[in-house]
């Protein structure tokens, strides 16, 4: 028998993270960095030393209702705690390939559910944006429900600052803030009024107009303390050859995206960045 190996894409916010958390409405896409599980029945559990990946093996064992010993191992082109989910791709990849080798199939929207699971497991308050989007791919709307956003394909710029930051203490620094102060809870809505607004115009394929609110959302998140001088830095590259930009995910350290992929704003975005890369909407978690 061959093992099942399956791959999973990062994500990343193009609107509306943190407030997200809230149940506010967030916009995001599947990009095309992903990660691989390969899952081979075995005489003894050999497994890396990561709880995402015990974590979703329980899981599709549960699921499976079967508890052969698996030999797992995982690799990511995604950058760790940066901001493009790198964890949800992982959690997401195991659970399926695990299920495959175990005999059963877990179709995506079944993966998302059982890879948020995951998420809170380890991590503790964890929205489902990232898993979900990771499992079904493409453009996608999370917030007080989730489904998937019909919009053309189009490229951006991921800029990587090289750092990273945990999301765990990140919202809990915005939670401690929302608490502290009436303001910081008004801008939590006013960042799912941008989402609300943007999944019309990525709707429409007006990228241009949905960059303007990606600007708009960077200031918010800056206000809400989870922007860094190097994040800072690459969004004023990129805004100052003509694009927009925002911070995605966390914060604190890691990613930006960027639009267009083009006119100089990649490049400006990389004279401040260790790593860029232009990215567009990805397939979901599929088998290789
Ligand atoms: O940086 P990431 O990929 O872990 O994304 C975190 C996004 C938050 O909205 C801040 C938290 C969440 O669970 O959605």
């Amino acid at each position: 028998m061959s093992p099942s190996r399956s791959s999973a894409p990062g994500a990343a916010f193009l609107l509306g993270e943190h407030a997200v958390v809230y149940d506010e409405p967030a916009l995001l896409f599947a990009v095309d960095r992903r990660a691989t599980a390969t899952v081979e029945a075995s005489s003894e559990d050999d497994l890396p030393d990561s709880p995402y990946v015990r974590e979703a093996i329980d899981r599709a064992r549960e699921h499976a209702d079967e508890d052969t010993p698996l030999a797992v191992e995982v690799s990511s082109s995604i950058p760790v705690g940066a901001g493009l989910g790198s964890s949800a791709a992982v959690s997401v990849a195991t659970l399926h390939a695990a299920a495959r080798e175990l005999g059963e199939t877990m179709g995506s929207e079944r993966v998302a559910d059982e890879a948020h699971e995951v998420e809170r497991a380890v991590q503790g308050a964890a929205s489902p944006a990232d898993t979900y989007t990771s499992a079904v791919g493409g453009f996608t709307l999370v917030g007080n429900g989730k489904r998937r956003v019909d919009a053309p394909p189009t490229e951006f710029v991921v800029g990587y600052d090289g750092g990273s930051a945990s999301t765990g203490e990140m919202v809990e620094g915005v939670a401690r803030l929302v608490e502290d102060n009436p303001v910081a809870a008004d801008i939590v809505g006013s960042i799912g009024d941008l989402s609300r607004r943007g999944v019309e115009r990525a709707e429409t394929g007006d990228f241009d107009s949905l960059g303007d609110l990606m600007d708009m959302n960077h200031g918010l998140l800056d206000a809400l303390g989870v922007s860094s001088s190097s994040l800072s830095r690459m969004v004023w590259a990129a805004r100052d050859a003509g694009g927009n930009a925002k911070l995605t995910g966390a914060g604190g350290a890691g990613c930006v995206v960027a639009y267009p992929a083009k006119d100089g704003v990649r490049e400006a975005v990389a004279s401040e960045a260790e790593e860029t890369f232009a990215v567009s909407p990805a397939e979901g978690v599929r088998p290789e």
